[in-house]
């Protein structure tokens, strides 16, 4: 797990701001409109951004907003305690699934219980699960001919988008809806809804 970017130049333990740790496995633009929200924020701060993948755009926001970002393999994440001692070392209050497609390991469920949020782009229970991620949620939407879809944020347990829902927020589909109309729309809802879901739930409002 070599660095890819520099740590930020000052940490801010001294100060009572909640750490938070964003994983994500794709493009970013979640991490990237969340590290927006947050910059200047006197109660969050994204310490950390970690990714799966090496070329994770999510890695090169981070890295541009100077924030510590790094990849982890299996070996790091799902046989060793590597990324718990990381989250441990960075003194990290929550977990941010921003994309991320790995099933969380138990060593992270039970340190960090009631403290991860996943995003997932449906009205979870419906099109969750493995195997529903990305334009496979969407597609199977526009295939049963739904008259609603959108997103939920929710509380990470050891199964596929199962723990206790948070904040869902939805839109229509329209008779005319392709799965780009539609990727866009849930898109838009996730920038709208995300950070601020964060942001309440860290400071429990
Ligand atoms: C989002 O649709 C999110 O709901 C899902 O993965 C996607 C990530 O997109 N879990 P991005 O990498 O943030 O653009």
């Amino acid at each position: 797990m070599r660095p890819i970017s520099r740590p930020k130049a000052m940490k801010t333990t001294e100060n009572n701001k909640k750490r938070i740790a964003l994983f994500a496995s794709g493009s970013g633009s979640n991490v990237f409109n969340i590290i927006n929200y947050f910059e200047g924020s006197e109660i969050v701060e994204v310490t950390i951004v970690l990714s799966n993948k090496k070329n994770a755009g999510a890695l090169v926001h981070a890295e541009k907003a100077n924030i510590k970002a790094l990849p982890f393999n299996r070996h790091d994440f799902f046989e060793s305690n590597n990324v718990l001692r990381l989250l441990k070392s960075e003194q990290i209050d929550y977990i941010i699934l921003a994309g991320f497609l790995w099933k969380i390991p138990e060593n992270l469920i039970s340190n960090f219980e009631n403290k991860i949020l996943n995003i997932h782009p449906s009205l979870l229970p419906k099109y969750g699960g493995k195997g529903m991620f990305g334009r496979h949620v969407h597609e199977s939407v526009l295939a049963n001919k739904e008259k609603e879809t959108g997103i939920t944020i929710h509380l990470v347990n050891e199964k596929y988008d199962d723990g206790k829902i948070i904040k869902q927020a939805t839109c229509s589909i329209d008779e005319s809806e392709t799965l780009l109309s539609l990727q866009e729309k849930i898109s838009k809802l996730e920038k709208e809804n995300f950070p601020i879901t964060i942001e309440q739930f860290i400071t429990k409002k």
